[in-house]
């Protein structure tokens, strides 16, 4: 089994906050990753554990990010919030539907986690920070940074 997904530059959307919400959720995917290479007498319980962290982190990200795009008034919002839906029911179906986990299923999760992170970041959320960034351009730095601090 390999590492397939890491953080690239290539994935940032220019709002440091979010960008690091993103890096600590790859790095939560990653942890599926560790503890799948790893079975050992824990596993099932550090893999509970690790799914829990990946179902609470994603859901306090996507409400920050949903609470930012609707107060800069995007207009792709609903659609944004439904492929966030869309990954927290199949994420929630996997988890019950995989209770315990082995190791090579633990690894197809990841594969799905990964996948469709890295794509929606790539894809959907630099849509967004594109949108937000380009309404932002008749303002000075210092304006911007201080309604995006507000936004947040
Ligand atoms: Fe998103």
């Amino acid at each position: 089994m390999i590492n397939l997904f890491s953080w690239s530059d290539t994935l940032a959307t220019g709002f440091s906050d979010i960008d690091l919400q993103h890096k600590k959720l790859i790095s939560i995917i990653d942890d599926v990753f560790q503890i799948a290479q790893t079975p050992d007498g824990n596993y099932a319980l550090r893999m509970a554990k690790a799914l829990k962290a990946l179902t609470d982190y994603t859901e306090y990200h996507f409400s920050e990010e949903e609470l930012f795009m609707r107060s800069r008034g995007y207009p792709g919002f609903e659609g944004h919030r439904s492929q966030h839906s869309d990954f927290v029911g199949k994420v929630n179906m996997e988890i019950r539907s995989l209770a315990a986990l082995g190791p090579e299923d633990a690894y197809i999760f990841y594969r799905f986690l990964g996948t469709w992170l890295l794509d929606h970041i790539a894809k959907s959320d630099k849509a967004w920070a594109e949108w937000i960034q380009e309404q932002g351009k008749g303002l000075t730095r210092l304006q911007f940074a201080m309604d995006t601090l507000l936004a947040l």
